[in-house]
């Protein structure tokens, strides 16, 4: 069985090569079927344990309300 490789991004998730079986802390399972997953490692992901982007940093893309209206 070839070894199954994972990767750490030092400011996101672990990726790992799916399909992935995750043992939580209540005793579930989660299984992701993908052929590369994104763990998080944050634990701010709204599909935790997976990652939904989260960890990124927001930009904004329009300037503040008050910086419309001159
Ligand atoms: S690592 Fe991406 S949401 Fe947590």
């Amino acid at each position: 069985m070839p070894a199954r490789r994972v990767s750490v991004d030092p400011q996101g998730p672990v990726l790992i090569e799916g399909p992935v079986e995750i043992a939580l802390g209540d005793g579930t399972i989660a299984r992701s079927d993908r052929f590369v997953v994104a763990v998080c490692t944050c634990r701010r992901s709204r599909t935790y344990p997976w990652c939904d982007t989260t960890h990124r940093p927001r930009e904004r893309t329009a300037p503040p309300p008050e910086d419309r209206n001159p």
